[in-house]
């Protein structure tokens, strides 16, 4: 267990636009910050983060929290991970208190190929750059190919010795577990004898987003036919190749920066890319294009240059993959690379100046390219110009979102003048592609059951249903909870604290929706048990996702005023700092008001039922008076009289 004063100090250093930063390309927007989604695939921006408070929401997926849960979810990691990957992040040292040996298992358990693939680069490197086989034959085959030694260390290479299993033998040494090792893809059992998988070969560990080693690729030195070139990890827990791209850790930043990504082939040409100063460049491995790895690209630019060979082989490559960027609403953009070249051959001949050059005059969009590619293999024969015709009017339907309509429309007419076919007629067989699509769409979608799933079965919580949509009187019991939230450690009117005021004015029975109850319940519960309020981390770490979603919606709303707003009216976009008191002072007007109409209810049911005059009379009174008070509250504050007049009448 991590102590928790350590999780108090990450959690006060950690700095969500810092933080998120890494992993997405934060936009400025008033007082916020906006990005296109992480969770899920968008391609406007209805990700929000919020620097005051903290936290994120997404208004698209719902998605919501604060630093450490974001870490959690982006990067599949648990709650003490992400507060040791934060700890980390900002060198932090944390203490942990004694674990229990299950515990240790348990740790050891979800770890422990992350921890031996560590253990598994460091002994690759030693090797390589500190035995005699290491730097005769790894070390000697990286300098030929014109690796230099910082290059080397940025990237992690190893080298792993010809013996049968010397590195077996030293991660046993090392406590590591044969079975574990199996799994890895490290070792191997055959007929009883365990040996390494990697033997006399150069290895370039595969890293995440966060630099973490998934797992591995390793290269023959000499060419040899009876061995493939390359031996990569098995998939396993952790490494799952279809979700990662090699290089993403040491050029994510480059690539937002530049704001453009190069895709190339293999593990060889990011690196000698990096080595030449071109820094925003990832290789999906030679496996075609996967939406996840687009996903991934997508976070921090859309704009993707595939860089291939231009023999038939690399062509075809960059073929694939291509619709479904299109798809994503990339601007893709295609680089085919003189025969028998490839990024890695290309720089090192050449150097970055010639390399960009080159790209600048080759770079070609991909409804060009398909067309360059499709005529030439085309000719004049008019079956094939047909097909042709049909294969570019489909992938320009594939740009069908609204904000690449021009593009559209510059494609087709870019087609239809080097087809020479009609404009009119391309036009309308695109929007035939688009028809289809969207039925195609429909049809699948209609096989879905029909049933509406009420929300008591979808958001459970100790048996109690959560309507997202609040009615009027129950906003203004989540408003109140907000208030206390966001301000219960403030003062109000220079002599109390928000929440102690509230705590006196408020009749906890009058708040009826009962999650809201048991929220605010929780509040005071903590306020007198530590003589503090609350921290808004408390409530945006919610352990329920639910809770801790419906939560984020409450503390950042969608609603923001809009920038414009101040240029024209002068209203500031944060106005809630210095309008808390009149919040305050709103939700307190509205429980009062609540409690003095729940009153008048029960003395107009006595008033009915008293017969005895002077007991009436009184009771009278005592009903003007509350009109009285009725009408005073109305008065100080209109709106909130207008959405409570309907309670309980
Ligand atoms: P290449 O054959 O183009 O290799 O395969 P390369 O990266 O240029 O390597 P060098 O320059 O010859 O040393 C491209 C990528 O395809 C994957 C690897 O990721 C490689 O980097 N690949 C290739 C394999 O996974 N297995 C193989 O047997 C071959
Ligand atoms: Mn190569």
């Amino acid at each position: 267990m991590i102590n928790a004063a350590s999780i108090q100090e990450v959690m006060s250093r950690a700095d969500i636009v810092d933080v998120l930063g890494q992993f997405i390309r934060l936009k400025k927007r008033g007082v916020n910050y906006i990005a296109n989604c992480p969770f899920h695939n968008e391609k406007t921006p209805s990700f929000n983060v919020s620097p005051v408070k903290g936290i994120y929401k997404c208004f698209g997926c719902g998605k919501a929290g604060n630093v450490v849960t974001f870490i959690q979810e982006h990067e599949k990691l648990s709650y003490p991970e992400a507060i040791h990957w934060l700890a980390d992040y900002y060198k932090i040292t944390l203490v942990e208190t004694e674990r229990t040996p299950e515990q240790q298992q348990q740790q050891l358990a979800s770890e422990s190929l992350r921890i031996l693939n560590e253990f598994a680069a460091n002994y690759f490197l030693d090797v390589l750059l500190n035995t005699e086989e290491g730097q005769l034959v790894g070390l000697s085959y990286f300098k030929q190919r014109g690796f230099r030694k910082e290059t080397i260390e940025k990237f992690r290479l190893g080298f792993n010795s010809e013996q049968q299993d010397a590195f077996y033998k030293a991660a046993l040494k090392k406590g590591y577990k044969t079975e574990l090792l199996e799994q890895s893809g490290l070792v191997k059992n055959r007929n009883g004898i365990v040996h390494d998988v990697y033997r006399g070969r150069v290895i370039f560990p595969i890293q995440g987003m966060t630099g973490r080693i998934l797992g591995f690729g390793a290269r023959l030195i000499k060419n040899n036919d009876k061995a493939p070139k390359y031996i990569n990890s098995p998939e396993n827990e952790l490494y799952n190749k279809s979700k990662v791209l090699y290089g993403m850790y040491q050029s994510r930043q480059a690539i937002g920066k530049q704001d453009e990504c190069f895709l190339v082939e293999g593990y060889t040409d990011v690196i000698s890319l990096h080595q030449g100063g071109i820094e925003n460049v990832v290789s999906s491995s030679g496996t075609s294009l996967t939406e996840d790895q687009l996903r991934l690209i997508g976070q921090l630019t859309k704009n993707l240059t595939i860089l291939y060979d231009g023999d038939a082989a690399g062509i075809k490559a960059a073929l694939r993959g291509l619709d479904m960027a299109l798809s994503q609403s990339f601007n893709v953009k295609l680089v085919l690379l003189p025969t028998g070249e490839d990024p890695d051959s290309y720089i090192q001949k050449n150097g970055a100046t010639v390399f960009h050059e080159y790209v600048k005059e080759h770079k070609q969009d991909v409804i060009s390219f398909r067309l360059q590619i499709g005529l030439s293999d085309a000719g004049t024969d008019p079956v094939k110009r047909s097909k042709l015709v049909n294969e570019i009017a489909e992938s320009i339907s594939r740009i069908n979102k609204a904000e690449d309509f021009s593009l559209q429309a510059h494609y087709i007419k870019e087609a239809a003048q080097k087809l020479n076919v009609d404009e009119t007629g391309l036009v309308n067989l695109t929007n035939k592609f688009i028809r289809e699509r969207v039925e195609t769409e429909n049809r699948h979608n209609r096989t879905q059951p029909d049933v509406v799933i009420p929300h008591e079965e979808i958001l459970p919580i100790n048996n109690e249903p959560i309507i997202e949509t609040a009615n009027k009187e129950e906003e203004q019991e989540w408003q109140l909870l907000r208030i206390l939230i966001e301000y219960g450690h403030l003062e109000y009117e220079g002599a109390q604290k928000v929440a102690q005021l509230i705590e006196e004015r408020v009749d906890p029975s009058l708040i009826e929706q009962p999650l809201i109850n048991k929220l605010y319940t929780e509040y005071y519960q903590h306020f007198q048990h530590f003589g503090a309020t609350p921290e808004l981390h408390y409530f945006i770490n919610y352990p329920d996702s639910v809770i801790r979603n419906r939560l984020a919606s409450l503390l950042l709303p969608e609603k923001e005023i809009s920038p414009k707003w101040k240029d024209r009216y002068g209203i500031e976009t944060l106005s809630e700092q210095m309008n808390y008191i009149n919040d305050v002072n709103s939700s307190l007007d509205y429980f009062e008001l609540k409690k003095i109409l729940s009153m008048h209810d029960k003395l107009t049911q006595k008033i009915k039922e008293e017969s005895d005059p002077a007991k009436l009379d009184l009771l009278l009174r005592e009903h003007i008076k509350y009109k009285q008070l009725e009408r005073e509250i109305t008065q100080r504050h209109k709106p909130v009289v207008y959405k409570s007049n309907k309670i309980n009448r």
